[in-house]
């Protein structure tokens, strides 16, 4: 009986022993990860070329800021997915989610038939349609004026195919730039005598560049486009968790709230189905 009872007291001295070997703060080297695998949700990877205000842009703080960006996060909590946002430039931004770069493209995308055959798309989430730009004191009254003129647009945009078909495929007269504000910035000087770029776009610029002296042209011929949010052809499931979300933002009204902040008024009505 002594002799189990010392035993007994030997062993656990020992397991003590051996606690306390391991007790020290564990060092950070060789300690697991302390955040639960659970935690590690995933992120989805969002691309937009953010020189397209007031959809997408950079503020001061090189933050990417807009109303694709406000309905996206808006859209992804309702869904309850993680988001983040990544500049992306547009020449490129189809292939990124092609290529698995990004999950989730937001960057005032027209849903169109071509696109539709490399990528699948949201519901439709906003109505847009082309618009003219040009020097306040210019005679362009119509889209048809154009045919002859130099005409700035951001390189593979649906402006750039409006204008493409309106000229000619090899009309030296169209000019296209990497971005929509590059675009404008060179009728400034005079290069080119018109800008066709979607009408948000094109509002928002000449409103708050008074200097430049633009003033905008509509044109009925114009075909009624609508935005869409693109991921990789096939991926039907995040496909499904964004039209989720976007379905819950409009029921809620958070959507119609965002609209308001970027535009002013709410919107006429919900894009009709594409
Ligand atoms: N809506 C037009 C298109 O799909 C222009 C979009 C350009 N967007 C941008 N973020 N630069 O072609």
């Amino acid at each position: 009986r002594h002799f189990l009872k010392t035993t007994s007291v030997l062993l656990a001295g020992l397991v003590l022993a051996a606690c306390g070997k391991q007790e020290p703060a564990a060092p950070a080297a060789t300690a697991p990860a302390a955040t639960p695998p659970a935690a590690a949700v995933k992120v989805y990877v969002v691309g937009t070329d953010a020189a397209y205000a007031p959809f997408e842009s950079q503020n001061e703080k090189g933050e990417i800021v807009g109303f694709d960006i406000d309905v996206v996060k808006a859209a992804a909590q309702k869904a309850g997915i993680e988001v983040k946002f990544v500049n992306t430039p547009w020449e490129g931004i189809f292939n990124s989610v092609a290529q698995g770069d990004r999950d989730l493209l937001v960057s005032a995308i027209t849903i169109t038939p071509e696109r539709k055959q490399t990528l699948d798309f949201s519901a439709p989430y906003f109505d847009a349609q082309q618009l003219i730009a040009v020097k306040s004191d210019s005679k362009i009254a119509r889209f048809d004026d154009l045919k002859k003129l130099k005409v700035g647009v951001q390189n593979g945009t649906t402006g750039d195919e409006v204008i493409t078909k309106l000229q000619g495929k090899d009309s030296p007269n169209v000019k296209r730039f990497e971005s929509t504000p590059l675009a404008l910035k060179e009728m400034e000087g005079g290069g080119v005598d018109a800008v066709v770029a979607d009408n948000g776009v094109v509002v928002h610029y000449v409103a708050n560049n008074p200097g430049s002296k633009f003033k905008t042209i509509a044109d009925s011929t114009f075909a009624a486009e609508q935005y869409g949010i693109a991921v990789k052809k096939g991926n039907a499931e995040l496909l499904e968790k964004i039209n989720k979300g976007l379905a819950g933002i409009r029921e809620d009204g958070t959507y119609t709230k965002i609209y308001t902040q970027y535009f002013g008024a709410p919107p006429a009505a919900a894009p009709a189905p594409a």
